[in-house]
């Protein structure tokens, strides 16, 4: 499996080889077919990240050529085509089409987001690169591993915790509708990992700093009326790395493709440490 293959080499050898952006990659062309539909065909070539553990090539960027009239009009239908009409060996995740799953998310010209969302640019014919997100192992083509990113999110406890039954046995825990737009702002991620990987301290310390995904996550259950551990999750996360490796640069909020923002929750959390200190 890919993972024991990069799990078997040095971590140098690793980084050199699998992580983004870090290598020179040769580049290789190959083209699909023209027009069905009877409209001209406009021609356009994506440059696509390409990477096997099954060989022993070089990462590489292999150009493909499609046809914008016989296409979807997201980045996510041209990868699709490509799949279907020229290279079944490409490999990506995808599953809801519809910015839900968070599975699609991957590098765009230079840009986190999710290849379902992000428009095709039609504007122009210069080619359009895609790469894995940054700074992650790949595991194959645009695939990369999530392992650390939901360590992280694990590491929060994202579930509801409470120290006294419900107020009915065995009914949920009721919640105002004040206290319930609280959350409008977190519970909306979907775990791309859009924001984590376009962060510089994520980059540099991915198993000590919980990264903004994680934290924004942190701060929902903080938030939670509900939740009866408020100080506990505090303490938990009040850490030189956990936490105070955010220096608020917010290259995650303009990552984000579901409009949050980590780098906001994250400084309500430092303020909510803050308090904690003052009243002891
Ligand atoms: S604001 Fe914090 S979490 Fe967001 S990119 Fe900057 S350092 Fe990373
Ligand atoms: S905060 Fe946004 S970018 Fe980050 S994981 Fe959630 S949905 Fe993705
Ligand atoms: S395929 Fe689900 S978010 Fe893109």
């Amino acid at each position: 499996m890919a993972r024991v293959l990069l799990r078997g080499r040095s971590f140098v050898a690793s980084l050199r080889s699998n992580l983004l952006p870090s290598r020179v990659l040769q580049v290789q062309s190959h083209s699909s077919e023209t027009a069905k539909n009877g409209k001209d065909a406009v021609m356009k070539t994506f440059s696509i990240y390409r990477w096997s553990p099954d060989d022993a090539e070089n990462p590489k960027l292999k150009n493909y050529k499609i046809d914008l009239n016989d296409c979807g009009p997201m980045v996510l239908d041209a990868l699709i085509k490509i799949k279907n009409e020229i290279d079944p060996s490409l490999t990506f995740r995808r599953s809801c089409r519809e910015g839900i799953c968070g599975s699609c998310a991957m590098n765009i010209n230079g840009d986190n987001g999710l290849a379902c969302l992000t428009k095709i640019d039609q504007t122009t014919i210069a080619k359009t690169d895609i790469t894995p997100l940054p700074h992650m192992y790949v595991i194959k083509d645009l695939v990369v591993d999530m392992t650390n990113f939901y360590a992280g999110y694990k590491s929060i406890e994202p579930w509801l915790k409470r120290k006294d039954p419900p107020p009915v046995p065995g009914k949920e825990v009721p919640q105002s509708k004040a206290d319930r737009l609280k959350l409008d702002g977190m519970y909306e991620c979907i775990l791309c990992a859009c924001c984590s990987t376009s962060c510089p301290s994520y980059w540099w310390n991915p198993e000590t700093y919980l990264g903004p995904a994680a934290l924004l996550h942190a701060h929902r259950w903080i938030a939670d009326s509900r939740d009866q551990f408020t100080r506990e999750r505090l303490d938990a996360i009040d850490d030189e790395f956990k936490l105070y490796r955010c220096h608020t640069i917010k290259s995650c909020t303009n990552a984000c493709p579901k409009g949050l923002s980590p780098a906001s929750e994250i400084i309500k959390i430092k303020k909510l440490q803050q308090e904690k200190k003052s009243t002891g």
